[in-house]
């Protein structure tokens, strides 16, 4: 593998002099761990199937099964899945610097890579909930081919966030806070296309932050971003996190 290029200079001199983080990642984080992102045009989830059909409540009442199976796929993906340098990186920085991170990821790899406070945006797919009460429900039977029922009269759906349905108050809370707070903002992986996650890079811009994103490609917020860092999350986040932890080791 051919060296990367070293950070321009003024990234570095303000990674190392900030000291409150926050990062928002999207699908492109877990795409060097085999993950499929939505909207890579041949391989993303959204060019494969469609989100009304798979990803509504609509769908889901339409079609309990089809949901079902298509997210119990899904789960066997993850959980085939493993961490990357990335995800890693992160864990890093988080042990070096106040860091806030903020996903929009279902997948769960970052608690699998070692972050213990993870921000989830659009909910976690190794969990499920009943839908008369909204209560978690664990553990439940992976081989059932249509939604198990709940103990509380309802039937178990993943808790994750789908078209249409609100994101969970607490967190969009959270992450908005740490984008109003903190001196440097990364977003990592994401088509920064949905929003509200979409809109807390934005919020960290009006307020000062540095915000620096790392992506192959040039997305919405590429031409608004401090800097717009093209490659891969996993081994472009290692660079960035050494560049500020290099900085707390020399004191
Ligand atoms: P997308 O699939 O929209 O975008 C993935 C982004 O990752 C793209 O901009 C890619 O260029 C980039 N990418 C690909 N490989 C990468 C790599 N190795 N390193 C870094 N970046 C890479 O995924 P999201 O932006 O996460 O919502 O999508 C946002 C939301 O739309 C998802 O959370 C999901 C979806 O509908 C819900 O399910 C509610």
């Amino acid at each position: 593998m051919d060296a990367l290029p070293p950070l321009p200079s003024p990234l570095v001199t303000q990674l190392q002099r900030a000291r409150r983080f926050a990062a928002l990642t999207g699908a492109g984080i877990s795409a060097e761990s085999g993950v499929p992102t939505f909207r890579a045009a041949q391989t993303g989830l959204w060019a494969r199937y469609r989100p009304e059909e798979l990803a509504t409540p609509e769908a889901f009442d339409r079609d309990p099964a089809l949901v079902w199976s298509w997210y119990a796929w899904r789960r066997q993906l993850v959980a085939a899945a493993t961490p990357n340098p990335g995800h890693r990186a992160l864990v890093d920085l988080a042990n070096h610097r106040p860091l806030t991170l903020i996903t929009q990821n279902v997948d769960d790899l970052h608690r699998r890579a070692g972050s213990e406070e993870v921000v989830e945006l659009h909910g976690n797919i190794n969990r499920c909930r009943c839908t008369a009460t909204g209560r978690v429900v664990a553990p439940w039977d992976e081989g059932e081919t249509a939604p198990p029922p709940s103990p509380w009269g309802g039937v178990l759906r993943p808790d994750v966030v789908w078209f249409g349905e609100a994101l969970p108050e607490a967190a969009l809370e959270k992450a908005l806070q740490a984008a109003l707070d903190c001196e440097v903002f990364l977003v990592v992986g994401t088509s920064a296309l949905v929003y509200p996650a979409a809109a807390l890079p934005l919020a960290a811009l009006e307020v000062g932050a540095m915000v620096v994103e790392i992506n192959p490609e040039a997305t919405p917020l590429s031409d608004r971003a401090h800097f717009s860092l093209r490659g891969a999350a996993g081994e472009l986040l290692p660079q960035v996190v050494a560049a500020c932890v290099d900085a707390s080791s020399q004191g």
